[in-house]
């Protein structure tokens, strides 16, 4: 049993702790500048904190879930609270050089992961700064494993990784709501016709474990047939270069 802490209990930091919490292995402590947020993560079984320094006294392993501009104001307000513990940050493009120096003396290891951390199912890259303990990269491994999958990769993959699986969790659902959409126009009821996507993702989901996106396609578009039209349309109206283009594109802006 350890005692996280999650500084910003938001979109991520409330889905790492679900995640966590699912299993009740651990003791997830919670601090907040919003007092409704804290509120809510009380709700899920997170033990509130009304002070930074309060959390950092009772956590072991620190993860800092704020947006990068708020960073390095939490690091400033826990100053030595932090050092010698475990320090995660699953910030976008926030380098571990900039981590090691705000967060002097603590751990730090740097992470990409998504909101699937809330049912064990997120993708995890992480990369860790040279003054990080072995000990403390096996503690990181142990418990993210319990939010998904962990590999451990160069800072610029990490980094990369961000737009596919930060962001992916949104952009995979945009598409089921647009399949969806299209259920709605051919007649389906809504519900039923979310539902019904809901379940073929899953299925094609555990079909790509074992498959490659190509071999799934060919054993559904037979020659001739209905998908095959459907993929056909899909092609003229450049569908695979409308999504690529804009997640490319978006990260070469950021770039420059
Ligand atoms: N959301 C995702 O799916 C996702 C995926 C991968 C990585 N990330 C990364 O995770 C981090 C958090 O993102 P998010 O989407 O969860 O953001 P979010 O929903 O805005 O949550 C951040 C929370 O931190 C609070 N906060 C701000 N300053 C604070 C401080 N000094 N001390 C304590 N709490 C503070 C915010 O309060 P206020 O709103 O009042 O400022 C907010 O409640 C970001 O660095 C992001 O790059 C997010």
């Amino acid at each position: 049993m350890v005692n996280i802490g999650i500084i910003g209990c938001g979109r991520l930091g409330t889905s790492i702790a679900k995640g966590w919490l699912r299993r009740s292995r651990h003791t997830i402590h919670g601090y907040d500048v919003s007092p409704e947020r804290l509120a809510a993560a009380e709700a899920l079984g997170i033990v509130k904190h009304s002070s930074l320094q309060s959390l950092l006294s009772q956590s072991e392993v620190i993860v800092v879930a704020v947006k990068p501009k708020s960073i390095a104001e939490v690091a400033e307000e826990g100053a030595a609270l932090f050092q010698g513990k475990l320090v995660v940050s699953p910030a976008a493009l926030v380098s571990l050089e900039e981590l090691q120096q705000l967060f002097k003396g603590a751990h730090v290891v740097k992470c990409m992961l998504n909101i699937a951390a809330e049912v064990g199912e997120s993708m995890i890259l992480y990369c860790s700064s040279p003054s990080c303990s072995t000990h403390s990269i096996d503690l990181f491994e142990q418990l993210f494993s319990e939010l998904g999958s962990c590999i451990r990769a160069a800072e610029h993959l990490v980094d990369l990784a961000t737009f596919i699986v930060g962001c992916g969790p949104a952009c995979i659902a945009y598409l089921v709501e647009a399949i969806a959409e299209a259920g709605v126009c051919i007649g389906l009821p809504k519900a039923l016709s979310i539902k019904l996507v809901q379940q073929t993702l899953k299925g094609t989901a555990a079909l790509l474990q074992q498959y490659s996106p190509k071999e799934v396609i060919s054993k559904v578009a037979t020659p001739g047939g209905v998908t095959e039209q459907i993929l056909g349309r899909f092609e003229e109206e450049k569908l695979k270069e409308i999504l690529r283009k804009s997640i490319a594109e978006t990260v070469l802006t950021l770039q420059q």
